[in-house]
């Protein structure tokens, strides 16, 4: 068990310096083709409340999506972190001025918006470190996304934009880890 932890440790910190490295090119070509593959599908289209994640440093820039859900007049919802209990809330965003540097330096909804109580989200695309072809997890390592999933009573869809950089052979998994529905590269879906 403690040499899983320590394995994914060391995953997680490789392939974070490996998409560190990417050019601002391949990462602006990627991400484009990524969002292109999700606007087109299936759950996408169908979806009415999707929950998204705003980028973050060299993480998939999935801006162009969320533009793509106010046009379309999808309510698109990104979390608010509480460092305290290590949990996330959830608000809607209607332009980008709803957001604001929160902790961590990212970027979040203000408090003004408004949060999601209700119990329907129709798709969620999650950010990650790593991930396998089982669709294994890893994030940045503080469970905020375990957590938020494991109080669910309606999984939705769960999708994670990713560079192919990002896909391992095998990620050790721990009890808590929740597996993902489907992994969106620029070279294919991996589900
Ligand atoms: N459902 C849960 N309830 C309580 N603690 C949890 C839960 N899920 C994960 N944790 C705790 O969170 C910590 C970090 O988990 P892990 O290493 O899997 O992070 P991660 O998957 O990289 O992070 P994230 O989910 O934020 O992307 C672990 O110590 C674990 O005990
Ligand atoms: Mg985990």
């Amino acid at each position: 068990m403690e040499l899983d932890r320590d394995e994914k440790e060391r995953l997680r910190q490789e392939i974070l310096r490996r998409r560190s490295q990417l050019a601002i090119e391949e990462r602006e070509q990627a991400s484009r083709k990524i969002v292109q593959e999700i606007l087109c599908s299936k759950q996408f289209q169908v979806a009415e409340i999707i929950f998204a994640y705003i980028p973050f440093r060299d993480e998939v820039d999935i801006s162009a999506l969320i533009e793509e859900c106010w046009r379309m007049d999808k309510q698109i919802f990104v979390p608010k972190a509480d460092k305290a209990s290590r949990s996330m809330t959830f608000y809607r965003i209607e332009s980008w001025s709803d957001l604001e540097k929160g902790n961590y330096g990212i970027m979040e909804p203000k408090r003004s918006c408004l949060s999601h109580t209700n119990e329907k989200i129709d798709l969620m695309i999650i950010p990650g470190v790593a991930f396998d072809r089982k669709r294994n997890r890893i994030g940045y390592g503080a469970g905020y996304y375990d957590r938020y999933l494991s109080r669910l009573n309606h999984k939705p869809f769960l999708m994670a934009p990713a560079y192919s950089l990002q896909i391992v052979p095998k990620i050790p998994t721990e009890p808590w880890d929740q597996p993902l529905d489907a992994i969106i590269t620029e070279a294919e879906w991996i589900y």
